[in-house]
C-alpha cells in the first residue's frame, strides 16, 4: 500500500490509480484538445517536473520573469484531482492565497485545464491511450523516460519523504510492489509498451532524462524545434543555467515540498522534490540476489532490450 486512499484498476491499461480516477477518467478521454496544447507525458520519477518547466519556458518564449510563479499554475496537472490526499506536495507555497488557488484546482483539475488560457503545457502519468483519441494527431506531445532502476529509487524517496502516502517500506519492499504493478499508476512496463507503440509518430518526440542529463543544451534545441521555435544562443545558455540541477532545486516556483503545516516543520525541511538528480544512483540500492531478480524481471518485461534504455 503505497497510498491512504482506496485504489482501483484502470482499464483499459490496468493502471494503478486512486479510486476517485473513475470520477474523471471519461472527462480526460473526452476533453477538448487544442493545436497549440503541448502534452507532456511521463511515468512518475522520469524527470516530468524537470521537462514541463522545459516545456512552459518554451512554449512562453522563454520568460523567466513571468517563470516565477509557480509550476502547479503555469503548467496544470492534469488528473491531480484523483490523487493522494488533501495535501498534495507542491512547490513551496507558503501564502494562503496560492494554497487556496491549489486547492481550487485540486477540486476539479480536468475543469482548470479546459479553463486556461493557450498555450497550455499539460502534465500527466497517462498513457496515450487513456488521453482523448485525437491527441497525437492534433497537438505536440513529448514523452519522457527514464531507466526504471533509477525511476524506482527515486519513486521510493517521493513515497517516503511525503507522510501523506504513508509508505513505510524497506527500499526492497518498495520495489517488489513495483515490479508487481501495485505503486502508484502501476505497472513502468506497461505504460512504456502503451507509449513505445506511438514512437515513430511525428508529433510524438521522446526525451531521455540520461540524454538531458548529458546534453541539456542539445536537447533543448531539439525541443525547440519540435516545438517549432528558434531562440538566440545567449538566450538558451539562460535556460541551461535555468534548468541545471543545482539552479532548479533551489527555485521555489519548481521545488515541491508539502504545503507549511500539513507535516511536522521538520519533515518539510528536508523534503527535496528535486532530490539527487542523478543517472545511476541506483547502484545504491541494489544488492546481490536481489538485483539478479530484478533483472531477471525486466528481461521478462523488456525482452532483448526492445525499448532501449540508458542505466548509466
Ligand atoms: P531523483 O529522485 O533521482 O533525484 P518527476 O518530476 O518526474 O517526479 O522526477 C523527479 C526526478 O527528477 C528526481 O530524481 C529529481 O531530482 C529529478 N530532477 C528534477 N529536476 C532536475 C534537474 N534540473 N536536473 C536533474 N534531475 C532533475
Amino acid at each position: 500500500k503505497t497510498c491512504m486512499v482506496d485504489m482501483v484498476v484502470a482499464q483499459p491499461y490496468g493502471i494503478y490509480l486512486p479510486k476517485k480516477f473513475e470520477k474523471i477518467a471519461e472527462d480526460i478521454y473526452n476533453m477538448k484538445i487544442r493545436p497549440d496544447d503541448v502534452f507532456m507525458i511521463a511515468f512518475p520519477k522520469a524527470g516530468g517536473t524537470w521537462n514541463q518547466e522545459l516545456l512552459w519556458q518554451l512554449s512562453n518564449g522563454l520568460d523567466f520573469e513571468k517563470g516565477k510563479e509557480n509550476l502547479f499554475f503555469r503548467s496544470p496537472f492534469l488528473e491531480l484531482t484523483c490523487l493522494c490526499g488533501d495535501a498534495p506536495a507542491v512547490p513551496a507555497m507558503d501564502d494562503n492565497e496560492a494554497m487556496d488557488r491549489m486547492m481550487k484546482i485540486k477540486q476539479n483539475s480536468v475543469q482548470s485545464v479546459a479553463d486556461m488560457p493557450s498555450p497550455r503545457v499539460i502534465k500527466t502519468h497517462l498513457p496515450l491511450e487513456m488521453l482523448p483519441p485525437n491527441l497525437l494527431d492534433t497537438a505536440k506531445v513529448v514523452w519522457v523516460n527514464r531507466n526504471v532502476n533509477d525511476s524506482v529509487v527515486s519513486f521510493y524517496h517521493h513515497e517516503k519523504l511525503l507522510p501523506v502516502h504513508g509508505l513505510t517500506a524497506s527500499f526492497e519492499e518498495h520495489a517488489k510492489l513495483y515490479m508487481e504493478g501495485k505503486t502508484l499508476y502501476g505497472s513502468y512496463w506497461t505504460f512504456m509498451q502503451a507509449m513505445w507503440k506511438h514512437k515513430d509518430h511525428p508529433n510524438l518526440k521522446e526525451i531521455k532524462y540520461e540524454d538531458m542529463k548529458n546534453d541539456l543544451k542539445g536537447t533543448i534545441r531539439n525541443t525547440a524545434k519540435f516545438l517549432g521555435k528558434d531562440f538566440p544562443e545567449e538566450k538558451v545558455d539562460l535556460l541551461v543555467e535555468h534548468l541545471s540541477f543545482e539552479t532548479f532545486k533551489n527555485n521555489p516556483a519548481v521545488n515541491m515540498k508539502p504545503p507549511k503545516g500539513s507535516v511536522p516543520d521538520e519533515v518539510r525541511d528536508q523534503f527535496n522534490f528535486i532530490r539527487k538528480g542523478q543517472v545511476g544512483d541506483w547502484k545504491n540500492y541494489f544488492q546481490g540476489d536481489f538485483l539478479e531478480e530484478w533483472n531477471k524481471w525486466i528481461d521478462n518485461n523488456n525482452p532483448d532490450s526492445a525499448i532501449p534504455m540508458k542505466f548509466e
